[in-house]
């Protein structure tokens, strides 16, 4: 990606679409309407809708609070700071400029990425035994379809990522705007889904969502997300992947 893209990208949120609540920009306004509304201002680190011992004993409150307020801080905090470098370098055109340039596009996708997929991972998740971690409507009816029921869909979700996420990634599972069909995805380091697909449910498969708990076993950690899944979300997300196909036929 050359300046002027990365100019054009800053400017305009990402390639991603806003409308899904799942670019750069739309971030603050999808967790927390107080903070930066865009590019130019600072990000912040979005409270979690539940508090850090909501998730036990599928996910701990160590774990929950050192990935909040340490892991995700660390994105925005890096993302702020290679943006503020960035525009410090408007108007030069050296050498040494273009090579900061180039390092400075690398942390802005790692860490832009990094807030964005913690963002949706946090929204996705709630409380066991609450009514939003039930499997429900539409997007229920719709996985039912495709895989023939909730178990079979777990357990195909799990292979695909132990399968595929060999060092730190993600697992996600998204709807296609275009086909409006359901897959599984995984993408490596933060890279994040862009369109046409669209977050349904994210699981963060980095060691330090789930070592201090679940040590190596991954198929544990997997079994625990899948108690705290908050489905009721997981359901709008879908519900907006579905309108795209009715406002586009
Ligand atoms: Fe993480």
């Amino acid at each position: 990606m050359n300046l002027l893209s990365l100019a054009a990208l800053l400017v305009s949120g990402c390639m991603c679409a806003a409308q899904y609540g799942q670019s750069l920009d739309d971030l603050p306004r999808i967790v927390d309407n107080t903070t930066a509304s865009n590019a130019a201002e600072k990000y912040t680190l979005p409270p979690l809708p539940y508090e850090y011992d909501a998730l036990e004993p599928h996910i701990s409150s160590q774990i929950m609070k050192l990935h909040h307020t340490a892991h995700h801080q660390a994105y925005v905090d890096n993302l702020n700071r290679a943006l503020a470098d960035l525009a410090g370098t408007v108007g030069q055109w050296d050498m040494a400029t273009k090579d900061k340039i180039e390092v400075l596009e690398e942390t802005i996708h790692f860490n832009r990425g990094g807030h964005i997929n913690h963002s949706l991972f946090w929204k996705g998740l709630a409380p066991a035994g609450s009514p939003e971690s039930v499997p429900q409507g539409d997007l229920e009816r719709a996985i039912v379809e495709k895989w023939g029921n909730a178990d079979e869909f777990r357990a195909a979700l799990s292979r695909t990522i132990i399968a595929r996420v060999r060092g730190s990634g993600w697992g996600w599972v998204v709807c296609d705007v275009n086909t409006q069909k359901l897959s599984f995805a995984t993408t490596r380091d933060q890279d994040p889904i862009s369109l046409p697909q669209v977050v349904i449910f994210g699981i963060d498969m980095w060691e330090h969502a789930y070592y201090l708990q679940y040590y190596n076993n991954k198929q544990n950690y997997l079994k625990a997300i899948w108690a705290v899944l908050n489905w009721k979300e997981a359901g709008e997300r879908y519900a907006a992947c579905m309108k795209h196909s009715a406002t586009s036929s």
